[in-house]
C-alpha cells in the first residue's frame, strides 16, 4: 500500500464533512475523497442489514479508488456495520461512536445527554459501550428524527430545524444534563443553533476530534503517512444534491456528482 494513496471517507450524506474537517486540520498532507450517499440518507432509520449492505457499497467504491484507509465518518453505518467490514476488508477502518465515555466521566449533574439516529441508539455497540460507563448515570437517550434529512436538504438554520431541537432538548433540560453529546456526524454543524439553545453550562461534546487523532496514529502505525511534497487533492464525490455539499465545503475542494 502506497503512503501517498487517499484517505477514504464516507457518510450516509454530507455530514461526514463535519469530520473530514477535523483529519484535514490535524493531517493537512494527506489526500482525501469524501463519499456523500445522499441519495441513500437517511441510514438513520435502515434496518441493519441494509446499513451493512449500502456500507459495503461504499467501502468497495473507495478500494477500487485506492484508498489506503477508510473512516467510517457516520455513526450509524459504524454501530452496525464497521465489525462486519472489519472482518471482510483487509484496510485500516476507523469509525465513530458517541462521545459517551467523557460526558459521564465528567458529568456534575449525573445526567447527560445523547442525540443520534435510530439506528445508532438501538445498536448493539452503542449499548455495550452506554451499560460501562453509565453506571449511576441518568442518560437521557433521543432519536433526532428529521434532523438529518434538513441538514441534507440546505435548511440547517431553518425554523423547522429550530422547532425540532427545542422539542428534542425538552426532556434533556427537565432531567438537568450538564453534557449534550452529538451522537451523528450531521450534528456539528447544529452548534451555532444549540449555543443559543442550551444554558451555558451545558457542553456540547462530539467525537470528531478523538477521530482525526486515531486516524493519525493507524497511519503512523502502518507507516502510511503521506510524506510526498506534492500539494495534497481533496475530491468530494455526492450521489444526491452537488450544490448542498459544495455549500458545505470550501471552495478550493473539488465536489463532483458521481452515481454510486
Ligand atoms: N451522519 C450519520 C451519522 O453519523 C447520519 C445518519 C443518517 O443518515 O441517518 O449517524
Amino acid at each position: 500500500m502506497r503512503s501517498s494513496e487517499p484517505i477514504g471517507i464516507f457518510d450516509s450524506g454530507i455530514g461526514g464533512t463535519s469530520i473530514f474537517k477535523e483529519i484535514h486540520a490535524l493531517l493537512p498532507h494527506e489526500n482525501t475523497i469524501y463519499l456523500a450517499d445522499s441519495k441513500n440518507a437517511p441510514y438513520g432509520n435502515k434496518s441493519k442489514s441494509k446499513i451493512i449492505e449500502l456500507s459495503i457499497k461504499n467501502t468497495e467504491l473507495l478500494l477500487e479508488k485506492n484508498c489506503k484507509l477508510i473512516v467510517v465518518a457516520c455513526n450509524t453505518a459504524t454501530t452496525n456495520a464497521i465489525s462486519y467490514l472489519r472482518a471482510t476488508y483487509d484496510i485500516p477502518l476507523i469509525g465513530i461512536e458517541p462521545a459517551i465515555k467523557p460526558a459521564a466521566l465528567n458529568t456534575k449533574t449525573k445526567a447527560i445527554g445523547i442525540l443520534a439516529t435510530k439506528g445508532t441508539l438501538s445498536s448493539e455497540l452503542f449499548h455495550k459501550t452506554t451499560d460501562l460507563y453509565s453506571q449511576g448515570i441518568n442518560v437521557i437517550e433521543q432519536v433526532g428524527e428529521g434532523i438529518v434529512q434538513l441538514i441534507e436538504d440546505g435548511k440547517t438554520d431553518s425554523n423547522a430545524m429550530k422547532s425540532l431541537l427545542n422539542e428534542y432538548l425538552k426532556p434533556m433540560l427537565k432531567a438537568d444534563i450538564d453534557y449534550l453529546v452529538l451522537g451523528c456526524t450531521h450534528y456539528p454543524y447544529l452548534i451555532p443553533m444549540l449555543l443559543k439553545m442550551l444554558p451555558k453550562h451545558v457542553k456540547i461534546i462530539d467525537s470528531g476530534l478523538a477521530v482525526a487523532k486515531q486516524t493519525k496514529n493507524i497511519l503512523e502505525q502502518n507507516n502510511i503517512l503521506n510524506t510526498t511534497n506534492k500539494k495534497p487533492d481533496h475530491i468530494f464525490y455526492s450521489n444526491g444534491n452537488v450544490t448542498v455539499l459544495k455549500n458545505i465545503v470550501d471552495k478550493k475542494f473539488t465536489v463532483k456528482a458521481l452515481d454510486f
